[in-house]
């Protein structure tokens, strides 16, 4: 089939790259050495923070999110320490295999893929852990295969309760940029992020943002690490340099990002995204479909998994969808292949392109003949009829009788 327009790029990551990023990168490489490279990397490491929410330093690494889990994991870690993961879905497993090829011991705390990293349950190991074995407690914030936030801020409070040293890891890899999240406030140690999903920018860029007390852990952690030696980063970060050669054309990308989300303030941002998230949800409600996420505190802002009738395949749902309509849509991961379809709400992205989401959507569950009810899209326009974009006045909404 010939595809005209926009294809629709509604997984969960990587996003839609606006064109100010794409114009940003679409320029000659510059000498990374050189003075011009030293002012734009240090408007990027500064601009960093406030999307972390920290005052310490973020390292930018080369690399998709993968190699920011590593990175965290060399330089914190010894070689048979214990930590704590909770499973969460696919990327809590992914995490746990990482650490494991390094010698960590992992606790993998089972979860159903359906609920957050369960505080209760950190409370209670981290309080028969009386010896303090365990060096850190790991969690994925916005696990991307099920669309399940789990509530870091109480995760730091079990481990407060618990007097329990253990620094506290985090993944905000589909969360960064797009929820609410506070490093320093949450007293996160290691923070891992990558550049293909709030920031809007191409996949190649991921990050550490650190505390004092990581960097203290790392002075002592053995580990072997080389390209992803922290040590090795900050120094010359700190004139705006790089120990090795960076990734100069992404660099340009994330500083025109950056300011374009400063442009819309953060907390405009995080209020877009639980419209449209909250929108989202009021569609697959209407279809008559089921949620993967039972926890209504812990809905994903960032992307929604939605759970196939019995019998019905979701790869063959996403199949026709992207035939027909030239949109992608997330698959369900591991466990959870043909049973769930992701839509991704994430980046750069507004009412009209959800409204088109939804509408592909809903034309796919009639052509693959998943038994649902109709009104999806109404229901969705109602819902962000309803709740007014940050910065706009109340919505003057006539009926078109009563229309001039
Ligand atoms: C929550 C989460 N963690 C880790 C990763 C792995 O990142 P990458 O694929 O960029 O290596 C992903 C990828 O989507 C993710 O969503």
């Amino acid at each position: 089939m010939i595809h005209t327009g926009r294809h629709f790029l509604q997984i969960p990551g990587p996003t839609n790259v606006p064109d100010r990023v794409l114009q940003a990168m679409s320029r000659p490489v510059m000498d990374h050495r050189g003075p011009e490279f030293a002012e734009m990397a240090r408007e990027v490491l500064e601009g960093l923070r406030p999307i972390f929410q920290t005052s310490g330093p973020v390292m930018v690494f080369p690399a998709s999110g993968t190699g920011a889990w590593e990175a965290a994991i060399v330089n914190t870690l010894s070689p048979g320490d214990r930590v704590l993961l909770f499973e969460t879905g696919h990327f809590s497993q992914l995490w746990r295999q990482v650490a494991e090829k390094f010698g960590v011991q992992v606790d993998y705390v089972p979860g159903n893929w359906r609920r957050g990293a369960a505080a209760a349950d950190a409370v209670a190991r981290l309080r028969a852990d009386t010896n303090h074995a365990y060096k850190a407690v790991l969690v994925v914030h916005n696990e991307t295969s099920t669309g399940v936030a789990s509530r870091i801020a109480e995760i730091r409070r079990a481990m407060n309760q618990a007097h329990h040293p253990a620094l506290l890891l985090v993944d905000v890899i589909s969360s960064l940029a797009s929820m609410e999240y506070r490093h320093d406030e949450w007293e996160v140690d290691v923070t891992i992020g990558g550049s293909q999903k709030g920031l809007m920018v191409p996949p190649g860029l991921s990050f550490n943002a650190v505390s004092e007390k990581a960097l203290a852990a790392n002075r002592t952690a053995k580990l072997p690490r080389s390209y992803w030696d922290w040590q090795q980063m900050l120094e010359p970060n700190r004139s705006g340099f790089f120990p090795y050669t960076p990734a100069t054309t992404l660099l340009y990308g994330l500083r025109e990002a950056l300011r374009m989300l400063k442009e819309e303030g953060l907390p405009n941002v995080f209020r877009r995204h639980d419209r449209h998230a909250e929108a989202t949800r009021a569609a697959v409600r209407a279809w008559d479909l089921e949620l993967l996420c039972e926890e209504p505190r812990e809905y994903s802002s960032s992307l929604t998994a939605v759970l196939m009738p019995q019998g019905h395949d979701a790869d063959r749902l996403r199949n026709i969808i992207l035939e027909n309509f030239d949109m992608s849509l997330g698959s369900g991961l591991s466990k959870l292949a043909g049973k769930v379809f992701r839509i991704g709400h994430l980046g750069s992205f507004n009412d009209l392109m959800l409204a088109g989401t939804l509408s592909g959507i809903e034309m796919g569950l009639r052509l693959a003949g998943v038994p649902h009810h109709v009104g999806g899209v109404t229901a969705a326009l109602d819902s962000l009829a309803a709740a007014a974009p940050a910065g706009s006045p109340a919505p003057a909404i006539r009926s078109s009788a009563g229309a001039p």
